[in-house]
């Protein structure tokens, strides 16, 4: 059965570029993201690890470590990764786990046989300080991701789990927040500092300047 939000993502151990890793322990208590790719020296992949690397800086101000995969050895992302280096003009930091034993690409169910039997589909897992899955995605080999999306989405897993805070449709950074249901009308401002703007009993936004 394939893995759903709120489960426990599962543990291994790999080989990847900057060494062997229990991915538990590498997580530590950071928030996490594993992706994978269908395969090394493909170019969607080519760009996707390119833009990965262009916004390390952007995952590590999240608390977010970011690890890549796909079922190509060892050898072959080392022989890669110059190439992602010199399209992209970046240094690739970000490890890739060497899954030829498609250990992670069964655990997290990322071969869909009927799109491909042979290579894992493109799946991102974000997960959380506790280990559980808090988001899960999936896209056909041919088309890249969006890796700003990614970091909107983890703005909004952050606020809220930190601040009982949601984020409606096509929000973004700076934009108005919606105080979850769970949190009664009447103790957002001694919650949030802010009265929210009531536009139906169950729709109450505070502006994002309640978050530091
Ligand atoms: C790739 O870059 O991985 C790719 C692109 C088009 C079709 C299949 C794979």
């Amino acid at each position: 059965m394939s893995l759903r939000l709120g489960d426990i993502a599962p543990n291994f151990q790999a080989e990847t570029t900057k060494g062997h890793i229990d991915f538990h322990e590498w997580l530590g208590t950071s928030w996490g993201m594993l992706f994978s790719h269908p395969a090394d020296f493909t170019p969607v992949c080519t760009t996707e690890l390119g833009k990965t690397a262009l916004l390390a800086g952007e995952f590590a101000k999240r608390n977010t470590k970011v690890i890549a995969v796909s079922v190509d050895d060892l050898e072959s992302h080392n022989k890669w990764i110059p190439d992602i280096e010199d399209v992209n003009h970046i240094k690739v930091n970000v490890p890739i786990i060497a899954d030829e034993g498609r250990i992670v690409a069964t655990l997290y169910d990322m071969i869909h046989p009927n799109a491909s039997e042979k290579t894992t589909v493109r799946s991102v897992f974000i997960i959380g300080p506790d280990k559980k899955i808090k988001l899960t995605l999936t896209y056909p080999a041919s088309t890249g991701r969006n890796f700003n999306e990614l970091l909107r989405v983890l703005d909004s897993l952050q606020l809220a789990a930190d601040h009982s805070l949601a984020t409606p449709a096509d929000w973004v950074k700076g934009e108005n927040l919606i105080v979850v249901p769970a949190v009664p009308t009447d103790q957002i401002k001694g919650k949030y500092g802010v009265e929210p703007e009531i536009v139906k009993p169950y729709l109450r936004y505070v502006p994002a300047s309640v978050v530091k």
